[in-house]
């Protein structure tokens, strides 16, 4: 299992951000990279004829990109409410 050392590694990271903007951008990456690594070992267990494992990590995938999904829709929403906050603040007229 020589080749699989670089997936745990990936797999046993953990960043939390303090904010929610940095804890959804942090999530972003974080699916991102899991696309990645369900990819190549789909890769890797097609290589070495393992179809049953490689229909297992296909389904993880489609959960994976469904939480990319979440976290992208998560930070348009977020930048969506600053920018509405933003200009209720600028238009409420803080200089009188
Ligand atoms: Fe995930």
């Amino acid at each position: 299992m020589k080749g699989n050392d670089k997936l745990i590694v990936v797999l046993n990271q953990l960043l939390v951000g303090q904010r929610l903007p940095e804890m959804v951008t942090i999530d972003q990456a974080n699916e991102l990279d899991a696309i990645h690594v369900s990819k190549t070992a789909i890769h890797s267990a097609q290589e070495k004829d393992d179809q049953i494992t490689a229909d297992l990590l296909r389904k993880i995938l489609m959960m994976e990109e469904g939480q990319a999904d979440w976290a992208d829709q998560q930070s348009d929403q977020n930048e969506q409410m600053w920018r509405g906050n933003y200009l209720a603040n600028q238009t409420t007229g803080t200089f009188g």
